[in-house]
């Protein structure tokens, strides 16, 4: 138990000579020390960008949907606590849902690690471990409820739908005194930070994994790609935007993001009516 934390405590980078057994003498890859911590068997394009998320100060994923952007999330947000004690890693989700799915993904993967010991306390949306703090909040339409707090990572999850103003007034300030992490993860959405950020910011590290790395790696099929394709149009917008992770310009849409971007808003559902 004791090995799986010290490993990547030890390293920073989190290549290790072991995990759960001392006798193993070479370096673990990656890929072996997630199979280990999580029992999942990362993809390579998950393998790079996890790679990058542990090891860079400025990170931007722009993923494909269900490519299992909110898994490798989850991972990263486990080992920074674990590497890093006394940290606070903050999770912001445009929704209270959102924000509620990621936690429950990470209280999963811990509940069933080795790591599971470290933890001291868990609520539904906080978690101790290794001394270390991982809080998930949604911003909302304002961010007003998650004002004023420090961050060592900031990560968004699902960062398109996140509002500009919540980025600048709210969120960035939450590491500014910590010289935090920041780690920015979605499917497209808007022409807004996330954009600029994969697009112009030479600050973060960019990522961007389509369909076809999915279907690469064996997670979706060909035969359910062509049939997005036949249902939403190959060039549809709505194709380029969920699979093949596309920005599209205002021109190209039907409304102007920054109208779109007006009406987004989080209202509770009205349930069975
Ligand atoms: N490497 C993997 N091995 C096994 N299952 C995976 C892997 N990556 C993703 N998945 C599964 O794919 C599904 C979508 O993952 P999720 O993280 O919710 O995707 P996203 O957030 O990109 O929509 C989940 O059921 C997840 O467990
Ligand atoms: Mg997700």
């Amino acid at each position: 138990m004791k090995h799986a934390t010290s490993t990547i405590e030890q390293t920073g980078k989190i290549y290790t000579h072991s995990i759960l057994k001392m006798k193993k003498k070479k370096p673990l890859s990656l890929r072996k020390v997630i199979k280990e911590l999580f029992n999942i068997t990362l993809y390579n394009y998950q393998q790079d960008f996890l790679y990058d998320c542990i090891n860079n100060q400025r990170i931007v994923g722009v993923f494909c949907r269900q490519t299992g952007k909110s898994m490798t999330i989850a991972m990263v947000a486990v080992i920074e606590a674990i590497k890093n004690p006394g940290s606070h890693i903050v999770i912001v989700a445009p929704t209270d849902r959102q924000a509620g799915e990621l936690f429950k993904k990470i209280a999963d993967f811990v509940k069933d690690s080795p790591v599971s010991s470290e933890v001291s306390s868990v609520t539904m949306r906080q978690m101790v471990i290794k001394n270390s703090r991982i809080s998930a909040f949604p911003c909302g339409d304002s961010g007003d409820t998650i004002r004023g707090m420090t961050a060592n990572v900031l990560i968004m999850e699902e960062a398109a739908y996140i509002k500009d103003s919540i980025v600048n007034q709210v969120l960035m300030p939450m590491v500014a005194a910590t010289q935090g992490k920041v780690i920015k993860i979605s499917t497209p959405f808007s022409m807004n930070h996330f954009y600029n950020s994969f697009q112009s910011d030479d600050a973060y590290k960019s990522h961007h994994y389509t369909w076809q790395h999915a279907v690469d790696a064996k997670h979706f099929t060909m035969d359910f790609i062509d049939e997005q394709k036949n249902q939403l149009g190959e060039h549809s917008i709505e194709f380029r935007t969920e699979y093949c992770a596309e920005f599209i310009p205002d021109e190209d849409a039907f409304f102007s993001w920054e109208l779109i971007d007006k009406c987004i808003g989080d209202y509770e559902m009205l349930g069975e009516i």
